[in-house]
Order: C-alpha cells, then structure tokens, then sequence
C-alpha cells in the first residue's frame, strides 16, 4: 500500500472524474431512457459512485471517512438532480404528447346560405322576451302529463264532454301527452302560494289528423296571473299590449263568449287585422273580416283555484293560452303547418336575419 497522501489523492481525482462523467452524460441526455441509464450508471448498485465506495473499504479510517462523505454528497447530488430532470422531462414529453395529439377538428365549411333560427324558436323566443317585459315569469312543465293535471285540476271529470276535444295520446292509464299548456297553471297553483304571473310555452299534442292547419304535435304558450282584484279588464290590458308588441302598431283586442271548463267566464279572443286594418276585402290575412281570431281566455274558474287549495274568496286570475304555430303563421305569412315540421331548406332559408 503506498503512501495515504498519494492515495487521497488519487482517490480525489476519481471522484472527480466521475463528475466529469456525470457532466458529460447529462449533456447526451434526450429522453427518461437515457435518464435510467445514467442513474444506474453513477448511484446504482453497481454505478460508479457505488464502486469507489466500495473500494474504500481497505483504506485507513481517516480516508474514508472524508472520502466517504464526498462521495456522499455525490451520490446525494446526482440523485437531486436526476429526480428534477425526471419532473421536468415528464411535463415535457406530455406537453409534447398532447400537442401532437391537438388534432385540428375544425372543418373549413362555408354554408351556401346564411344559417337562421326556425321560426317556431323565433316565435318562441320573442313571446318570452315580450312577457317577460310585461313582469311574467316563465315556467316549463312536463310533456308527459298526469291525467289530474290535463284534466280534473281543470274542472275537466272523467264524464265531461270536454274531454273530447282535448284527447290525446295515453301513454299508460292515469298518463297523455298533454293536450294543451293550460295543466301547467294546476301544476304551479298546487305547488306554490299566490300571487302568480308566469307563462308557460311548450309542445302539446291532439289526436288531430295533418292538414294544413292542424297537427298531432304543435306548440301553445300559457299565461295566467292570479292575485287580490284580478278582474276582466287587466286580462284585456294584457292582450292589448300582447297583440301591439307582437304584430306591430296600436291592436285593438274583441273578446267574443266562448266556453271553457277551466274558465268562467270564457271569450275566444281576436286581434284587429294589423296587415289591413279591417279595410282590405280580399286581405290574404284576415280574409277581409278585420279581425283574426288567435287564442282563448277568461276568469280562473273557482273551482280550479279551490282544487289547488286557493280561495276563490280572497284569490281571483285569468288565463290565455294560444297556438304558437298560429301566432307564427300569422305573423310571417305561412299558409301550411307541415312547412315548420318538414325541415326543408327553401323554407328555412326566409327565415334567415
Ligand atoms: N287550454 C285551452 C286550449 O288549449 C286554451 C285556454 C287557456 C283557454 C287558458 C282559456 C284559458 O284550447
């Protein structure tokens, strides 16, 4: 064994070339495989770091133990070291990954014409937007409906005649598609405590045979207010500012007797021509009659608020509920109700903004 000082020495040297080794591998280095490679290379069992230590073994204390501890720092370097260029190696080969994954999905599609809104949900739309600027709130109810809700909440018993003109298709006993929005007002009046004014819009069904003017599925919007003195005349206030912001100009509103269980009394309600006035014999829209009749109202009859555990005494409302196909055909001149149905583009198109 030669000289100790010499031996450090040498040692020292090692210690350091490893170092250098170490440096120059991580300058080679691309990828996590790499990245193991070196690891085992340097502080693996059988690594560079682990074999100077092992040869320490034989060596007088003094040596190493301060060879020892460098060669601990060492280890403990390369280690730190490693472990972060392993985090950050990972983010970016994921980084990397995904954006070699980012497929680009966009298709480049001009459309031949101008894309619109279909006039139903044109319609819709602005029915709510001029309710709810009347104060109404909106409310949904379900299309599968409950008997009860169709029918007896609305003053409408088994036996009523009524029933007739509203039936529709039963999905099992006791549950229909509902025939008309007006279940909505029942629904909301045994769910919540007066005063109300809400409209409801949605899809109805009848067990109407297609022609130009009836449907099996069509759409009815409902509005009902129920508060302390609700009397005929805010119903006709309501219609009046109704029919003027959706046809344009000053409407006048006639309220013409008609019946309805759920409403006493009742009147089928028409507008004023607001294409002639009333003056123009052959008008394509009012036929020259200068009134169009667009939907049914009246008074909340007092047995539907009692069923809904309201008192009449204290609590009276009215109601409407129209076709909104009506209203729509009305107003953008359509002479058919299949055109909103069939999905054809020459139709669509006009309604383009
Ligand atoms: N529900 C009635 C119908 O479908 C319309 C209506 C609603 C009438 C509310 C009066 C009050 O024909």
């Amino acid at each position: 064994m030669g000289d100790p000082k010499d031996l450090r020495d040498q040692l020292m040297e090692k210690v350091n070339e490893v170092k250098e080794h170490f440096k120059e591998a991580l300058a080679e280095l691309k990828n996590l495989e790499d990245l193991k490679r070196i690891r085992a290379r340097f502080i693996g069992p059988k690594g560079e770091v682990s074999e100077l230590m092992k040869s320490l073994k034989t060596l007088p204390k003094e040596i190493v133990r301060e060879l020892g501890r460098s060669l601990n720092q060492l280890k403990e370097e390369i280690s730190k070291h490693l472990s972060e260029l392993e985090k950050k190696l990972g983010e970016e080969i994921l980084r990397k990954r995904l954006l070699e994954e980012r497929k680009d999905l966009s298709v480049r599609y001009k459309p031949t014409y101008t894309p619109s809104i279909h006039p139903l949900t044109r319609i819709m739309r602005e029915l709510k937007e001029v309710f709810m600027g009347l104060g109404f709130e909106v409310v949904e109810g379900p299309e599968l409906e409950e008997e009860y809700y169709n029918f007896d909440g609305l003053n409408i018993p088994s036996d009523h005649p009524a029933r007739d003109m509203w039936d529709s298709f039963w999905v099992r006993p006791g549950y229909l598609l509902r025939s008309h929005t007006s279940p909505v007002q029942v629904r909301v009046m045994t769910t919540r405590k007066p005063p109300f004014k809400v409209v409801s819009l949605g899809k109805c069904y009848r067990r109407d045979d297609l022609d130009p003017t009836h449907s099996f599925q069509f759409h009815q919007i409902e509005g009902f207010i129920v508060d302390k003195g609700i009397t005929f005349a805010h119903l006709k206030g309501v219609l009046m500012e109704f029919a003027s912001r959706v046809f344009g100009g000053k409407r006048k509103v006639k309220l013409i007797p008609s019946y309805f269980p759920f409403t006493e009394p009742s009147a089928e309600v028409a507008i004023d021509c607001f294409r002639c006035g009333g003056k123009d014999p052959h008008c394509p829209i009012c036929k020259g009659e200068g009134w169009i009749e667009v939907l049914g109202a009246g008074m909340i009859h007092p047995n539907v608020l009692s069923n809904a555990g309201i008192s009449p005494q204290e609590w009276t409302g009215f109601a409407f509920g129209m076709g909104i196909e009506r209203i729509a055909m009305l107003k953008y001149q359509i002479d058919d109700i299949r055109l909103f149905y069939e999905n054809r583009l020459d139709f669509l198109k006009q309604f383009s903004a």
